[in-house]
C-alpha cells in the first residue's frame, strides 16, 4: 500500500525479541536493561496473523531483528511460518551471528533468504570492549557458516565510531577477498548513540580509497534497503553505505516495523503507530486490524529529523527496544 506521500510500503522488519546476548556500547548500558516481561511479548501464533494481514496490504519482504533474533526459542519455526505466508517472497535476519553457526541449518531448511551480520571489528580485544562480550570467534564462525550456505544472501554491517577507525580498512577486506557486502553505517542518535562519536559516509570512503584506490557505484544491492554500494578494482564483493545522517533516504522509505511488544511503529524516530497486541487481546477482527493498520501506514512520518536533534518521540529508547 501508499503513504501518503505516494511510498510503495512492502517491507516489514519484525523485532522477535528486545533480548540480546551482548550489550553493544551503541545499543544498550552495561548492566543491560529491564526485559519486556514474555507476556508482553507476541506470540508465533499472534505474529503470523499480522503478517498474514500486512501481506494482505502489501508487504512482500520480512526482516526479523531483535535485541538478537537467534535468542528466541524456536525462530526457524517463525521462519518457516512466514514463509508459508501468502505474498510474502523473503525473509531474512539481522544477527550478531554469535549463535548463528548451531542455528543455520534450521534455519535453512525452514526458508532463510538471508542474513545481514553485525560486525563492527575483527579484534578480539576491541570486539570485547564494543560488545562487552568476548565473543567474536563465535561471529566469526557465524559469518563463514553463513558464507558457505548455498543461496544465502550475506551483508555484514559495521558502525565506525572513531574506537574502531584501524578496523575499517581490514573489514572492508572481507569484500576484497569474498562475494560479500560491507557495509558501514552512520552512527544514528538514538539511544545511547547520541552519546557516541561517528564517522561520516565520507570520512570512511577517504579511508578506503586511500587503502584501495578510487570506488566505482555499484547499485543499490540485492535488498530493499536503504544501502547504497561501491565496488574497488580487484574486489570479488561490495562495499555498501547506509548514511542517514549525511545521505537521507527517507523519501524512499519502504517499511514498517513491529516491535516486539506487538506495536507497529511507522518510523525509527517516532512513538507514532497502532498497538496491534492490545487490539487483538480487546478481541478484535481481521477488519479491525487492517484498517487500524492502513491507518497507521498512511500517517507515516515523512523523515527523521536526527541532524536538527529535535525529539520525536523514540529516540530516547535503546535500540534493542525499537528493533534496529
Ligand atoms: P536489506 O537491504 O534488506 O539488507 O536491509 P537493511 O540494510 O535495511 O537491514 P539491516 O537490519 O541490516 O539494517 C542496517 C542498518 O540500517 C541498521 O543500522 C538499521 O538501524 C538501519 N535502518 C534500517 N531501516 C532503517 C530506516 O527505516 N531508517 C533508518 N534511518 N535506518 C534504518
Ligand atoms: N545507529 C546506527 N546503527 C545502529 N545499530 C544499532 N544501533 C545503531 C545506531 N544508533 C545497528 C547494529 C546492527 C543494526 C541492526 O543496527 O549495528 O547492525
Ligand atoms: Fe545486541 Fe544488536 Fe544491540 Fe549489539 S546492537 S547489543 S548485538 S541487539
Amino acid at each position: 500500500m501508499l503513504d501518503r506521500y505516494g511510498r510503495r510500503i512492502h517491507y516489514l522488519r519484525v523485532s522477535v525479541t528486545d533480548r540480546c546476548n551482548l550489550r553493544c556500547v551503541y545499543c544498550m548500558p552495561q548492566q543491560g536493561v529491564e526485559w519486556v516481561a514474555h507476556s508482553a511479548v507476541l506470540s508465533y501464533e499472534q505474529l503470523l496473523r499480522l503478517v498474514g494481514l500486512l501481506a494482505r496490504l502489501g508487504v512482500d519482504k520480512v526482516r526479523l531483528t531483535g535485541g538478537e533474533p537467534l535468542v528466541r526459542r524456536d525462530l526457524a519455526q517463525l521462519v518457516r511460518g512466514i514463509r508459508s505466508v501468502e505474498g510474502i517472497q523473503s525473509v531474512s535476519l539481522t544477527t550478531n551471528g554469535v549463535l548463528l553457526k548451531q542455528q543455520l541449518p534450521g534455519l535453512m531448511e525452514a526458508g532463510l533468504s538471508g542474513v545481514n551480520l553485525s560486525l563492527d571489528t575483527l579484534d578480539r580485544a576491541q570486539y570485547a570492549a564494543i560488545t562487552r562480550r568476548d565473543a567474536l570467534d563465535d561471529a566469526l564462525q557465524g559469518l563463514e557458516a553463513a558464507l558457505a550456505a548455498p543461496g544465502l544472501s550475506v551483508k555484514l554491517n559495521c558502525v565506525p565510531m572513531g574506537e574502531n577507525d584501524a578496523q575499517l580498512v581490514p573489514l572492508a577486506a572481507l569484500a576484497r577477498d569474498r562475494d560479500l557486502a560491507v557495509r558501514f553505517i552512520e552512527l544514528m542518535p538514538i539511544g545511547l548513540g547520541s552519546t557516541l562519536s561517528r564517522r561520516s559516509e565520507a570520512e570512511v570512503l577517504q579511508r578506503l580509497e586511500a587503502a584501495y584506490g578510487p570506488a566505482a557505484p555499484a547499485g543499490r544491492g540485492d535488498g530493499a534497503g536503504p544501502g547504497r554500494y561501491v565496488t574497488f578494482a580487484g574486489f570479488a564483493g561490495r562495499v555498501g553505505f547506509i548514511s542517514a545522517m549525511t545521505h537521507q533516504f527517507c523519501g524512499d522509505c519502504n517499511r514498517v516495523r513491529l516491535t516486539a511488544t506487538g506495536f507497529l511503529k511507522t518510523c525509527l524516530q517516532y512513538e507514532q503507530g497502532a498497538d496491534l497486541k492490545a487490539l487483538m487481546e480487546a478481541g478484535a477482527d481481521d477488519r479491525t486490524l487492517l484498517a487500524a493498520m492502513e491507518r497507521a501506514i498512511l500517517e507515516k512520518p515523512a523523515c527523521h529529523h536526527f541532524s536538527e536533534g529535535r525529539s520525536l518521540g523514540d529516540e530516547g529508547k535503546t535500540m534493542n527496544q525499537i528493533g534496529g
